[in-house]
Order: structure tokens, then sequence, then C-alpha cells
């Protein structure tokens, strides 16, 4: 898959293709508060929403090697809604949910190969992937173009922009008295909001909730339960039409 088809296939501007990243120095983990995501993984069309978003928006960078495209008919789809709208890299219903992408052109393109994310709900937690998603900024100063609140000089762009608007970072000094605060390292102390400069074609609510539906799939298909499918060797094989 050359860069053009994903920018394309992610409303990426096609500007994101001119970067051809060196390694980002990417800055420690920041020290901020997770917002709280509620998980439900009984709620299918919440799951569903979530899954559509996954294979279109993320698959194109991230595989979920763990997870087979099968093991979504347990989201209440049938095998022709999956294979219509959910199966993009393979048309066995079988195989695993790999990505078009090359490792090799995803370090030259972002400096970092994107990482399977098949776990990352459990190796990360649901309230750092909703606060991730949820924390990009415009930042001129990174080779993207953003930066994200927890996860500082992150290697990945805002692929989810379009949806959310595009946000700045202010900084403000904290003011008391008519005089700027002191931080107690000598600097002063500042406060730190984000403002919408572009909207998205998502209201905030809207998008709050397609990222907690985004991150309520991420959490069911790392669950042991769904993975385990892969240990015993459980394929749909007989089912599966090549
Ligand atoms: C254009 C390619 C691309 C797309 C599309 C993309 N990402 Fe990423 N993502 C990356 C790269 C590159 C990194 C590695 C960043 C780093 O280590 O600096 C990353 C890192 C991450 C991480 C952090 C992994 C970790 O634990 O360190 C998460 C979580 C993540 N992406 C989730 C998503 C989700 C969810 C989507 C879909 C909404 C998505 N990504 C779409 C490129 C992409």
């Amino acid at each position: 898959m050359t860069i053009e088809k994903i920018t394309r296939a992610l409303c990426v501007p096609l500007a994101l293709a001119a970067l051809v990243l060196p390694a980002p120095a990417r800055g420690a983990e920041a020290d901020v508060k997770l917002e709280r995501v509620e998980i439900d993984l009984a709620d299918l069309p919440s799951l569903q929403s979530g899954a559509r978003t996954y294979v279109n928006l993320c698959l194109g960078c991230h595989a979920a090697g763990l997870v087979r495209y099968n093991t979504l008919l347990q989201l209440g789809l049938t095998e022709q809604q999956v294979k219509d709208n959910l199966m993009f890299t393979t048309d066995k219903i079988g195989d695993y949910m790999r990505t078009a992408m090359q490792p090799a052109d995803a370090r030259e393109w972002f400096g970092v190969a994107p990482p399977d994310l098949s776990v990352a709900a459990r190796s990360r937690g649901a309230d750092w992937l909703y606060t991730y998603l949820r924390g990009f900024y415009r930042d001129p100063a990174t080779l993207t173009g953003w930066n994200n609140t927890v996860f500082p000089n992150v290697g990945m762009p805002n692929v989810m922009w379009h949806l959310q608007g595009e946000r700045i970072r202010k900084e403000e000094p904290v003011m008391r008295d008519g005089k700027e605060v002191g931080d107690g390292h000598g600097g002063v102390l500042k406060k730190v909001s984000f403002e919408t400069v572009r909207p998205g074609t998502q209201t905030q609510d809207e998008f709050e909730r397609t990222v907690r539906d985004l991150v309520n799939f991420m959490v069911w298909m790392g669950e042991p339960v769904q993975l385990k499918r892969k240990q015993l060797g459980l394929s749909c094989s007989s089912r599966s039409a090549s």
C-alpha cells in the first residue's frame, strides 16, 4: 500500500505524504490526568461502531494480528456484513486482522512502526486509550504537525482530525493579585488550555461517543476469550470462503 492510498483512505491531507520522517524525539510519558471511559462489552451497537472505526481509520497502520475476522461475528454481525463492511486486508474470514502497511515503509514514514494493537487495551488501559485518542493537538514543531497530551511527540498523526476538528494548545501565566505566580522551580506557573480552531464533522459529544465505541471495541478484542480462538485454533475454516 502506498502512503497516498493510506492517507486518502484516512482523509489525512496529502501534505502528510511529503513527510519522510526521521526518528522523532519522543518525550517521556506525560503526567496527565486520564479521563474515565465507560466500558460495556454487552453493548453490541457500540462494539460494532468501534469495529467500523478501527478497520476504517486504524487498520491501515495497526494490525490486530491476534484477532481473526470471524471473531467479529460475535458482535451480532452476519458473515456477509463482516465481509462487506469490515474486511479490507483479505477475503478469507478466518484470517487475522493484518495491516496492509509494510513495517519498513512505516518506519520510513513515521520513524517508528505502528505497533499491533490486539492487546493495547490491556497494556495501556481503557482510560489511557480514551484520553490519548482525544488528546491530539496541532503543533508545528513536530514532524507530523501533531502532538498529544498523554504521549508527547508521538509519531502518530491525528487520524481522526476530520471528525474532531483541530485544536491548539495554549499556555497562559497564572495570575494572582495582578502578578505572575511562580512554579516553585524558578519559572512561572502556567495554565494550559486547548482551543478548537477548526471544527470537525462531529460535535464534541458525537466525537466522545465515537472514541468511546472505539475503545470499547479495543477492550473487547483484547479480552482473553477473543484471543483464545487463536491458541485453540478455532477458525471457522468450514465457513471461510475464498
Ligand atoms: C498513519 C498511520 C497510523 C494510523 C492510521 C493510526 N496510527 Fe496509531 N500509531 C501510529 C504510529 C506511527 C504510532 C507509534 C507512535 C510512537 O511510538 O511514537 C502509533 C501509536 C499508537 C498507539 C500507542 C501505542 C503504544 O502503546 O505505544 C495507539 C494506542 C494507537 N496508535 C492507536 C491508534 C488507533 C486507535 C488508530 C485509529 C483511530 C490509529 N492508532 C491509527 C500510526 C498510526
